[in-house]
């Protein structure tokens, strides 16, 4: 008997959607339990990775509200030359997100890191003011509505430089003191006054490592005087880099920074959250079950401040983490330290977000 045309399309419907069950892309989208919880949920990505790897690329449009350049913004990807920019890969990263409905997180206008080799070590003061005022000035009027946050200042604290103020002595401080954060501040504040400006840094998250514990204090002291001083910072940054080997010492006063930070009148987003496995033992099951319990720990503190408006992690899954590469295990197995496997499939850890986003 010939079918007819109804039963012929919706056989074909269940032929098209039988597969999907049974895939990785079951597991409910992050984006859409974070955003039950109020929060922004996304990762940072290459966009040469999303235009290669179209499973990964439908991994992360399902799961991803935002994206975050892992590379693509940085000084060394946007300045080959002193007088030249190049935003391919920028430009592609923005076509990607467009295209997934994602918002971007700008990542990152100042940074003592992934300088290109031709910008001057000890840069006159002049020459590095023009220097800062014009990358960020174009960078950030180029993608004016586009980019919705942008880390403006990356790792401005350092307390080991011994400075009173605790910041660090990049080549910016170098050349222009410390007013160099109100510099960055200010100009891409001008360059769209609508993006949310954000400090961001590491070490802002044990409460049992005595120098992240001064670290805050440092850092309060610095968004105090940015923000005395009238400064357009809008949020603070975690970059939340977590170590599954360390008991997962995040509680009160964690909660209470997080306060005193919201205090001041800043958003908070976890900026480039994930797990270390490095020095985790044991076979793979139970190297995610601590990693997911890590994530599960950290962000139960984290989402009961209701500051805390974003939550990106450093990549989506193991198949691309420069956190794994940079941090190889001893024993040669790959590192897993993001809520997705190599295979893309959700681990513990992706449960555990699923978990603590609709708690
Ligand atoms: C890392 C990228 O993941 C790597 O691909 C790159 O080689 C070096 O930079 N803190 C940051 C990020 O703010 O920009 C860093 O990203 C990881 C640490």
């Amino acid at each position: 008997m010939r079918p007819t045309r109804r039963r012929a399309l919706a056989g074909g419907l269940a032929l098209a959607a039988a597969p999907a069950i049974a895939q990785p892309a079951a597991f409910p989208p992050l984006t859409q339990a974070a955003a039950r919880s109020g929060r922004l949920f996304g990762c940072a990505v290459e966009p040469h990775r999303l235009d290669a790897d179209p499973a990964f690329a439908a991994l992360v449009a399902r799961h991803c509200g935002v994206l975050v350049p892992e590379n693509a913004m940085k000084w060394n990807a946007l300045r080959p030359a002193p007088e030249t920019f190049d935003f391919g890969a920028a430009d592609r990263l923005a076509a990607q997100a467009k295209a997934m409905g994602a918002r971007i997180h700008g990542h990152c206008l100042l940074w003592h890191e992934a300088l290109p080799a031709w910008l001057p070590n000890d840069p006159s003061r002049r020459e590095a003011e023009r220097l800062l005022r014009d990358h960020i000035a174009r960078v950030v009027s180029r993608y004016r509505g586009r980019v919705a946050s942008w880390d403006v200042v990356n790792e401005a604290v350092e307390r080991n430089d011994r400075r009173p103020d605790g910041l660090r002595i990049s080549p910016w401080l170098r050349a222009l003191g410390p007013d160099y954060l109100a510099m960055a501040f200010e100009t891409a504040h001008a360059a769209d006054p609508a993006a949310r400006l954000t400090l961001s840094d590491y070490g802002l998250e044990y409460d049992d490592v005595s120098w992240m514990v001064e670290k805050r204090g440092t850092m309060l002291d610095l968004l105090r005087r940015l923000k005395r001083d009238g400064r357009p910072i809008h949020a603070v940054g975690l970059q939340a880099h977590l170590l599954g080997e360390r008991p997962a010492a995040f509680g009160q006063p964690l909660a209470t920074f997080l306060r005193q930070v919201a205090d001041l009148g800043l958003e908070i987003y976890v900026t480039e959250l994930d797990v270390k496995d490095q020095a985790l033992e044991g076979d793979p099951a139970r190297r995610d079950a601590v990693v997911a319990d890590t994530y599960r720990r950290f962000l139960d503190v984290v989402l009961r401040e209701p500051a805390v408006r974003m939550i990106n992690t450093w990549g989506l899954s193991d198949r691309y983490s420069a956190t794994a590469d940079f941090f190889p295990r001893a024993d040669g197995s790959k590192g897993r330290p993001m809520p997705f496997d190599a295979d893309l499939k959700p681990k513990l850890a992706a449960h555990a977000l699923l978990t603590v986003f609709s708690d």
